[in-house]
């Protein structure tokens, strides 16, 4: 019986910069996916989901349909292996979570990393911890079919006790950031269901790459706010642009912040980071924006966003340890009583990653 374990993460700053060839700040959650199991004789991997009871049933050497079902991921990432050239022996196994889904906590990285990892100890190979990254995100694009970035799989995989990854999209390098002393994470589930399937994704996308045509850079990481206020082009395609400046500027700033000992100065960026969602890239909902606010005037609560992509989904804000209890109660009681919906909080610590690196 083998087994492997890979968490959700939660981006802290630098929204939809990944595809843009920018920098971004995340966390690896205590919360994640484990995939246990073992080889099967018979030709057929079978996979299990704890939560959904039923078992899948497909062929080991035929071509693989995608179904649009979760069992996509971990068949997404065989398929991926196999292309590469890896020789993978037909197995089965079973996957629990303790992540929600359809929170924007990336369940779907956290499936993929922890199939990885599971068949590498299966089969006896070893992928370095950013070839696992890279692989994952090639099965979810190209099997799974959604064009996300890198950052949901690199923060997965590269997640550290007590500290931010940083992940640079453009050299593709990953490192460390360590989190003041005594700081968490707060999350809460606006209940609102985020998919990333739904069109909006691959049109924030778009329109991020005709930004940085009208400014002729291949990417928006090669211009500044400054230059995108001085380009001729439709002002919605501007404001979409300016989110994404904006997040590589706050990165960095964040990051002088946190080497400063300044949590209080990283906590504003965190809600500017959000503001700049309402105005610039919409990809807020009104339950989102509800929490940020009450964020704002809760005691121990130094930032708070919305994290990954939008459209529904969670906010994560960073609170004070001896605060974090009372900080989640609170915002979970007023987010009822202004919105009549009942959010989930989850204060976790930031985690480790599924592998060493
Ligand atoms: C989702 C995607 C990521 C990234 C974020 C927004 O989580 O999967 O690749 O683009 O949205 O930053």
């Amino acid at each position: 019986m083998y087994c492997a374990f890979a968490p959700g993460r939660v981006e802290i700053l630098g929204n939809h910069t990944d595809y843009n060839e920018g920098v971004v700040l995340s966390a690896a959650l205590e919360l994640g996916t484990t995939c246990r199991g073992r080889l099967r004789p018979d030709g057929k991997i079978r996979l299990r989901s704890e939560g959904m009871g039923e078992d899948v049933v497909v062929d080991a050497d035929a071509p693989f349909v995608r179904t649009g079902e979760w069992t996509d991921y971990p068949l997404g990432v065989f398929a991926a292996l196999k292309q590469q050239g890896f020789s993978l022996a037909p197995f089965e196994c079973e996957f629990s979570t303790t992540l929600p889904t359809g929170a924007g906590l990336s369940s779907s990285a956290a499936i993929e990393v922890a199939t990885a990892v599971f068949l590498g100890h299966l089969n006896g190979f070893a992928l370095s911890p950013l070839e696992t990254a890279k692989l994952c995100r090639k099965a979810e694009n190209e099997f799974v079919g959604v064009n996300c970035g890198l950052l949901d799989q690199v923060s997965s995989v590269f997640g550290l006790r007590e500290h931010l990854v940083h992940l640079d999209c453009r050299t593709e390098t990953v490192d460390r950031i360590p989190m003041v002393e005594g700081v968490e994470l707060l999350i809460v589930n606006s209940g609102v269901k985020h998919a990333l399937t739904g069109g909006e994704y691959n049109e924030r996308r778009a329109q991020c790459f005709e930004a940085a045509k009208a400014v002729g850079v291949p990417f928006l990481r090669d211009t500044t706010t400054a230059q995108l206020l001085e380009t001729p082009m439709p002002e919605i395609t501007r404001r979409r642009a300016l989110h994404i400046t904006g997040e590589n500027e706050r990165v960095y700033a964040g990051i002088a912040a946190l080497r400063a000992g300044d949590i209080q100065a990283f906590g504003a960026l965190m809600f500017a980071s959000h503001e700049s969602s309402q105005e610039n890239f919409e990809n807020s909902t009104e339950e989102l924006d509800a929490l940020v606010e009450i964020a704002k005037t809760t005691p121990g609560i130094y930032g708070s966003r919305l994290t990954g992509g939008g459209f529904g989904g969670a906010t994560v804000s960073l609170v004070a340890t001896d605060r974090a209890e009372e900080a989640a109660a609170h915002l979970v009681k007023v987010y009822q009583e202004k919105t009549g919906v009942v959010g989930e909080a989850y204060v976790c610590p930031l985690g480790d990653g599924a592998m060493d690196a």
